[in-house]
This record gives structure tokens, sequence and C-alpha cells, in this order.
């Protein structure tokens, strides 16, 4: 069901227009046969279908009626709107984004089996619609379903803060559970942790999230705290929380244990060069019913 790309194949689109943008690809993506002799391909984005001619996609954006990604809005908070996509119910979307994501994928596996996935897509919203500025996905049924699957944010659009902004909303949205009521509101305490292997900069944003996640919470606390309460807290993965510690040197082994040790002073010069915060996902803002 799954192909995975033994090794890094010669790139064959070379560039795509998006919206407003021209965009430089940086690997290979499998698509269909008949589009391999083109270096550039035109995606509309709303429906990312996509073409070999601007004139076809001209042609295409006059009959087109989406104006934002399929599915449902989950999440709006100023200009930045967040799409919740069954792949089972926008197939043809759910391949198109994966044609297009394999683009700025390395090593990654390419999803043919859409249905078993749900896209989050980000977008900066306009008067002329809403433009995906990112996405991941996570699978919707599996022993590990609260785990991401793919990470992306469109070249154009990233060191914006967008990467911290995505991987915030997938850990916030594991642990809400739609109670009875209708609120948000019920901690679940899943616990999640990103697909292997990850890319160089999906480590690296996904370190400077943990990194500043707990080190807020370190610099906060008062007292002994254990790997399992932060874990508890964060839903982060007690292991990424061990990597994360260990990798600041807040970690020191005693008596065949791992016991944080965080020195107020070791705390803040990490602080300082742990970078920008990113944005926040406002929890309040959120209209969702996790999948059942
Ligand atoms: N060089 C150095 N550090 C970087 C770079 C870079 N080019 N890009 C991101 N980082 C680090 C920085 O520490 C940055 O924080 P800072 O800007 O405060 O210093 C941090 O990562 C996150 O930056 P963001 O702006 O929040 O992230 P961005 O929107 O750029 O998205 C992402 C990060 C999604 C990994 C993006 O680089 C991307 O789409 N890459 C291509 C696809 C990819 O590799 N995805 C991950 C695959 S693994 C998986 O999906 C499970
Ligand atoms: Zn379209």
């Amino acid at each position: 069901l799954r192909e995975h790309e033994e090794f890094t194949k010669v790139k064959n689109i070379a560039t795509i227009e998006l919206g407003r943008y021209e965009i430089e690809t940086w690997y290979f993506s499998p698509f269909p046969p008949e589009y391999n002799d083109s270096l550039k391909l035109y995606f509309c984005e709303f429906c990312l279908n996509f073409m070999k001619r601007k004139e076809q996609l001209q042609r295409h954006m006059r009959k087109c009626d989406l104006k934002h990604p399929p599915g449902d809005e989950i999440y709006r908070s100023g200009t930045l709107s967040m799409f919740e996509v069954d792949g089972k119910k926008n197939k043809v979307y759910g391949q198109n984004l994966c044609y297009l994501a394999k683009l700025f994928l390395d090593h990654k596996t390419l999803y043919y089996d859409v249905d078993l996935f749900l896209f989050y897509i980000l977008c900066e919203c306009d008067d002329r619609g809403c433009h995906m500025v990112g996405y991941f996905s996570k699978e919707k049924h599996s022993e590990e379903s609260y785990n991401l699957a793919c990470i992306l944010t469109l070249p154009p659009y990233q060191r914006k803060g967008y990467g911290k902004f995505l991987i915030a909303f997938l850990t916030v949205t594991n642990v809400i559970k739609h109670d009875a009521a209708y609120e948000l509101s019920k901690k679940e305490g899943k616990v999640g942790t990103p697909e292997r292997p990850l890319s160089d900069l999906g480590l690296l944003s996904y370190r400077g999230y943990w990194t500043r996640v707990l080190l807020d919470i370190l610099k906060k606390h008062k007292g002994n705290i254990s790997i399992k309460e932060l874990s508890d807290m964060t839903a982060i993965k007690a292991e990424d929380i061990l990597n994360t510690l260990q990798s600041l040197e807040l970690i020191q082994y005693r008596k065949g244990q791992h016991v944080i040790c965080a020195d107020p002073k070791v705390l803040d010069r990490h602080l300082k060069a742990a970078g920008r915060g990113g944005l926040d996902v406002d929890v309040s803002k959120l209209i969702w019913t996790p999948y059942k």
C-alpha cells in the first residue's frame, strides 16, 4: 500500500507555480508519467490540481470554485486558518497534496492510500482566498495514531514560525478530547511523536519546539519534576524529552536513574539561545471534533 522511495531519484520537476509564487523544488516526486517531460508544473493553489501549461491553469482558475482547501475550517485566529481534510472524502486533493509535498521531502514514504489520513492545511487568508502555507498529516487509525506522518512549510513561508505552529497545533489537538457537552476541555493524555526518519529540518524544528516547551516549564516549576510528569503535561513522548534534555545537558544519571538538573543559570542561558517562541495556538479559536 505504501511505496518507499528507496533512494533519492533524479529530480524531474524543477519549478512549480503555486498561487503568487514560483517555487524551486528540492526533490524527486513520482508524478504520473505524462507529467515527467515537464520542467515546470502549474498548480491551482486551492484544489491543488496541477497542469503542464500556464493557459491550462488560467482556464482552470476561471471555473474552479474553491477559494480554500476542501474540508472543515477548524481553527481561525486573525488571518490564519486551519482546515482539516479527510483523505477519504477528498481523495484527489489528498493525492495532489502528496505529489506536491514530496517535492520538498526527501527520504519519505509516499502515501497513495490517502484514505487513511487526515491532512491539516494551514492557510493565510485574505480577500482572494485562503492560501496554503504548509500542512501536516496524521494517520486516522493506527496503534500510534497520534503521531505526525509528514510536515511541510512551503519554501516561501519557511523560517516564520509556521513549522513550530504546526507542531504545536498537532500536540494541542492530540490532548484535547471532545466531551459530551461539545466543549473542548478534557485532556486525554495522549502522547505523540513524529514518524521516523526525521529530516534535518524536521529534527531542528521538533527539537526547537520541545526545547522551548520544556524550558518554559522547568523555568516556572519549583522543586523536582520527573520525565513522566513532563510527558503528561506536554503530550511529548518521554524518549523525546530525555533526548532533548540530554542535548541541553540538563540530565544526570544517578543510581541508575535519569534525573533532571535544572540549574536556573543554565536554563536562562538555554532560553536565550532557544530563539523565537513562534506563533501560539489559541485553543479558544479551535472549532473541532476529533475524528472517531
Ligand atoms: N536552517 C537552520 N535552521 C532551521 C532552518 C534552516 N533552513 N529551518 C528551520 N530551522 C530551525 C530553526 O531552529 C527554526 O527556529 P528559529 O527560526 O526560531 O531559529 C526552527 O527550525 C523552526 O522554524 P519554523 O519557522 O517554525 O519552521 P518552518 O516553518 O521553516 O518549517 C519545516 C520547518 C516544516 C521542517 C520546513 O523546514 C520544511 O517544510 N522542510 C521540508 C520538509 C521537511 O523536511 N519536513 C520534515 C520531514 S520529517 C517528518 O515529516 C516527520
Ligand atoms: Zn482548482
